[in-house]
């Protein structure tokens, strides 16, 4: 059966390999994108977002721009420096020709759920505020819901961001605590996994090979994101496609372990944006207590996700 699918992300490089794995992908129907700030400001997001469908030919999928700054008003930090001057890369992108919906992102994944209860999954690869905004919108919204694949949050291993947090929960801390807290199924796909599958210099090859919009697109993103983490870790050699592996998860949990954890996030001081497990077994205290479980992905198959990544992608249509 296909699942039907609303991606909420932050395009950004690894955001679009998980969009053209979503769209070449038989057992996903792609409702609708929704955008957030994050890697780019949330006009470049939307705008991304569009120019990203219409290559690779579905600009039919509706586009609904969403929060542009974190639930507390703080604006974003946007990461040019890993994603881009132009979040896919450092040259300009081709201008969409479409628009985003009139609606934002929070009424849209409203509407959708609404139009279709019990059907719709979310996979959330950009900060949580859109997420939390419908919910606060729509207080029955995660009664409505599959199911929240959030790629996000580290459980025990460290933050990307800061030494204690992810960058998409660091974004929006309390918006992500919301959603945590929320009675929806959220699996936590996070850096305990992500940070595992890595594409080897020849995988980007294989996969950049070829022309197209679609190709040139993702050659020249990874191109910039590679260059990232090979200057950030002296010795490393390759990329980390995050995004794209919580995408994997929907496709393929079997090559995952996890564990059930009840998740608070940090607000305050240097520890802002940790995500902080408890076993659903121990009776935790007063903060965790009223906590639904998470499924917390915290083993992975690297390689064999990491060759599906690749063959996937570079099977992908050229646009
Ligand atoms: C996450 O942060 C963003 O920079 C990536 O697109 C991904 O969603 C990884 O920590
Ligand atoms: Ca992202």
């Amino acid at each position: 059966m296909t699942r039907k699918l609303v991606i909420d992300t932050d395009p950004g490089v690894d955001d679009l390999m998980a969009i053209l794995l979503a769209l070449g992908s038989t057992d996903l129907d792609i409702v609708a994108l929704t955008t957030v700030f994050g890697n780019v400001p949330v006009e470049l997001a939307t705008s991304n977002a569009l120019t990203i469908l219409e290559a690779a030919g579905r600009g039919d999928i509706p586009v609904a721009r969403g929060a542009d700054r974190s639930m507390s008003g703080a604006p974003g930090r946007p990461a040019f420096h890993i994603h881009g001057r132009f979040g896919l890369g450092d040259n300009p992108m081709p201008r969409p020709n479409g628009r985003p919906v009139p609606e934002d992102a929070a009424d849209l994944i409203i509407s959708r759920a609404t139009e279709s209860p019990g059907e719709i999954t979310l996979l959330a690869i950009g900060p949580l505020t859109n997420l939390a905004e419908a919910a606060r919108r729509n207080p029955v919204l995660p009664g409505l819901i599959d199911e929240v694949v959030i790629m996000g949050g580290n459980a025990y291993v460290p933050g990307n961001a800061t030494p204690a947090a992810e960058a998409n929960i660091l974004q929006d801390p309390e918006a992500a605590d919301i959603v945590f807290g929320l009675s929806w199924p959220v699996t936590m796909v996070g850096l305990d996994v992500t940070n595992e599958v890595v594409l080897t210099p020849s995988q980007i090859a294989r996969i950049a090979e070829g022309d197209g919009p679609v190709r040139s697109m993702l050659a020249r993103a990874m191109a910039g994101y590679q260059r990232f983490h090979e200057e950030e870790t002296p010795g490393y050699r390759g990329l980390c496609p995050h995004d794209a592996t919580a995408l994997c998860w929907l496709l393929d949990n079997a090559s995952f372990g996890s564990v059930n954890r009840r998740i608070r996030v940090e607000s305050e001081g240097l520890g802002r944006g940790k995500t902080w497990p408890v076993d659903v077994a121990e009776p935790g205290d007063g903060a965790w207590s009223d906590r639904p479980a998470v499924t917390v992905a915290v083993s992975v198959q690297a390689e064999l996700v990491a060759d599906f990544i690749c063959g996937r992608l570079s099977a992908a249509p050229a646009g």
